[in-house]
Order: C-alpha cells, then structure tokens, then sequence
C-alpha cells in the first residue's frame, strides 16, 4: 500500500467529511469509518498511522451516550480524542484547527504526505484484486461520471473479469450512449453489454403524465433490465457501484440521520445476492473527477453537469412523445454546444432544455404553424437546494433561439427561465 491513512470514527459529528477533508488538504488520505468498528478490522485497514475520535452533540442517540469499544483505545498508533466530552474543545478557528491536526497527523501520528491520485489508484488497484480474486464482477454503467470511473478503475485491476452492462432507455442525451460504447467497448477493450431498450421504455412511459408516476416507471423498469441481464450471465459474485461519499452522507450513517434516501444505497433485488465493490465510496466529487482524469477518461465525461437520473425524461413534459423528446435532445445538443463554445461549459452548474406540451401559434416562411415552445434553464448552486439564473449574454442567447427555431423540427419559440430555487425547482417535472 501506497498511502499512508488517518481513521476518522464517526459518533455522529456532521463534521466528519469536513475533517477528512482537511486532512486531505494537508496530503495524507483520511477515512471515515463507523463507531463500532473492531480494534481487529481497524487492524486490518491498510497504513493506518492514526485515530481520531470526533464526538460532538450526537454521541447522545436516545438518551444513550455512544462510544468505540474499550480495546480502540489502546490500538498500537496514536488515537486523537477531538470534541469528545470533557476533552478540550476542538479548535473551530481554521488556522489553529489546521495547525492541531498537522501537528497530530505529522507530529504525533508520522505520516507522510502521500495522497495523490496515482497512489490512490495503485492502492485501490490492489484491493480491488485482493477482494475480487479471480471472481466476476458486474456493473451498470450508466455513462454518468461515478460508474464510468468505477468502470475505468476496474478496467485497469480486473480487466475481462468485469462485465459492464450499458441500458439506453432512450432518455440519454444526445450521443451519450455512443460515447460510452466508443470509450469503453473500443478504446478500453472492456466486456461490455449494450443493450437497447429505447422502445421497452417509451412503450411503458406512453400516456403517463404525472411526475412521479414517470420516475417510478423509470426507475422500476430501469432495475428489470438490469437484473435480467445479471441473470443471463453465470458465475457472477460481485457488484461494483458508483456510490461516492456524499451518497453515504445523504444516506445516512449509523449516526447520522438521513437526509434522503439514495438510488446507489439499498437498492439491491433481493434474491439476487452479490457482494458489493465499491471503490469510490470514500471520495468526494471533486477527487472523483480527479480520479477519472488520471485513469484517461474524456474530459467530457469527467467534467459532465450533473443529469437526473430519469434522464431528458422529465425535461419533456407531461406525457412523452417520441417527437418531443427529440426536440429536447436536439435542442439540449444545440445549447451545450453553444456553452461550450462561449467557455461556459465547466462554469454554469447545470444547463439544459425543457419542451412543454403544449403549442403556440408562429409564423415561418409566410405560412402560420402550431408548434412546441423550447424552455432554456442555467443555473448555478452549490448543494442544488437553492440556485440561482446565470446572467447569459443577450447576443448569446439569441444566437441559440435563431438555431434551435431553424434545427429543432417542430420549435417555433424559445423562452429563457429566469426563475431561481425557490420558487422553482433546477428541474421542471
Ligand atoms: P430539483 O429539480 O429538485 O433538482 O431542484 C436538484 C438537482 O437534482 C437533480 N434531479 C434528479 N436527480 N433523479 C436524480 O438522480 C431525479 O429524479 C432528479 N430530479 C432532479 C436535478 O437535475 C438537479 O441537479
């Protein structure tokens, strides 16, 4: 193992990713782990140099005072007790608390500053091969940025012995499912399943209108494929995940309550039982993004705007139309490119397009038309519970409206949504 690591025990102090990232800051990779953790698996973590203890309020859970069992305390490497009832208060000034923690991690504990990409790569090439052994490994992969890392990671430590399964439900946007075949099937040589399942999905989204009744069907079907795909395939033990850090915050921990619940955790079939691989599971987005870039992946897959999960699914509204949704992608396609082309691509959160069901009369060539309206929407955010509108140039947003009315079939208006979150949501549906 390459890197050295600090264990941060989690007793429910909503500070704890915090803290690993300032660990982080300082070079040397911090885990956070639960509470009840064993003084023989703390043992068994790789280069663990120290421990710290983080309590705060929530190491009261129903009356009761939560604590790391008795033999945590007399592990063989330094245990740092922070915030942890009647021990001196955790400095909340970030140059004194910078200095307490490079004073523990360097000082105390002797670790070195060897955090990078490439040795968390080599690290997790090794663990990945020491889990996995000779066995298969499946993973859905969606193109998003989490499960195409996974994917590329798994690539490089298991090569063959991964099957990627790639499910187009017709809601991706426009040549992302020829990217992924192109990156991964082509140009990383990996076993890779692609199946077409466009008709499947439109057939059973067909006449359904409402929201949530859209994302379940979605959603449901979206698991059916999979399995049954998994099931066509023998002699398979593990499944990878894309699950990252703030999916597990989000979640919830043994500690922590949930803020919500997420697609990546929990929601396994039942009966179909693999053991999971999960080599993202400690890292934040940005160091995801990282880790993709050092394995070779396309900028344009690492650095992607985040894309719900439905897909252009809710950006089309009310009940989808295959002319619709085309309208959606052909448009989306027409505003990322013009983004890009005036450097704005990488700098607005998310940008996108959304086509209402209804129609508006217009005028075209001297001859009246009945057609669709496109909806522009950029917005910036930090944490998506709020945003606020990108102030797009003029001139630019004119340019985009003169070709989406002149490329879109059946667009004949273009309105930019200058709502923020509240009172809008990022999404329409
Ligand atoms: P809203 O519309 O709630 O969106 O302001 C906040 C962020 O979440 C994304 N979003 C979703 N992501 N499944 C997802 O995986 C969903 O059903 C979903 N709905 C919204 C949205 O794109 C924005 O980034």
């Amino acid at each position: 193992m390459k890197q050295d690591m600090i264990v941060i025990l989690d007793l429910g102090s909503e500070e704890n990713p915090r803290l690993a990232r300032e660990i982080r800051a300082l070079g040397v990779y911090s885990e956070i782990h639960p509470h009840d953790i064993t003084a023989e698996e703390l043992a068994a973590l790789p280069n663990v140099k120290g421990v710290i203890l983080n309590g705060g309020p929530n190491r009261v859970v129903d009356g009761v005072e939560i604590d790391v069992s008795k033999e945590i305390y007399n592990a063989p490497v330094p245990v740092l007790l922070a915030d942890h009832g009647g021990d001196a208060p955790w400095p909340a000034d970030p140059e004194e608390r910078k200095a307490a923690l490079s004073n523990f991690v360097f000082g105390v504990c002797g670790a070195q500053a060897n955090w990078n990409m490439e040795n968390f790569i080599a690290d997790q090439v090794e663990l990945i091969r020491r889990q996995v052994g000779d066995k298969k490994v499946l993973l859905a992969l969606s193109g998003g940025v989490d499960s195409s890392v996974v994917a590329a990671l798994l690539i490089k430590a298991i090569g063959k012995q991964l099957t990627c399964v790639h499910v187009n439900h017709g809601l991706l946007r426009k040549g992302e499912p020829e990217q992924v075949v192109k990156v991964f099937r082509d140009e990383m040589d990996a076993n890779l399943i692609y199946v077409d399942a466009v008709d499947r999905f439109l057939d059973k989204l067909a006449g359904v209108a409402d929201p949530e009744e859209k994302r379940k069907i979605i959603g449901g079907e979206f698991i059916r494929v999979f399995e049954e795909e998994a099931r066509k395939l023998d002699g398979i033990d593990f499944l990878a995940q894309g699950t990252i850090y703030p999916d597990i915050i989000e979640s919830g921990t043994k500690t922590v309550k949930a803020v919500k619940s997420h697609h990546n955790v929990g929601g396994l079939p039942e009966d179909l039982k693999f053991e999971l691989v999960e080599p993202l599971k400690m890292l934040f987005k940005d160091e995801v993004r990282a880790c993709g870039a050092a394995l070779g992946l396309p900028d344009s897959m690492v650095y992607r705007q985040p894309f719900p999960g439905p897909g252009l699914g809710v950006r089309c509204l009310g009940a989808i139309t295959r002319d619709r949704l085309e309208a959606v992608r052909e448009s989306d396609a027409i505003l990322r490119e013009e983004f890009a082309q005036a450097g704005l691509q990488g700098k607005v959160w998310q940008y996108f397009t959304v086509v209402p069901d209804f129609k508006s009369v217009g005028v075209r060539d001297n001859v009246r038309t009945f057609d669709w309206p496109v909806i522009l929407r950029a917005v910036n955010t930090v944490d998506a519970m709020t945003a606020t509108v990108e102030d797009v140039p003029f001139a630019l947003l004119q340019k985009i409206t003169q070709r989406i009315t002149s490329e879109v079939k059946g667009v004949n208006r273009v309105l930019y949504d200058l709502t923020p979150k509240p009172s809008g949501t990022i999404e329409w549906e």
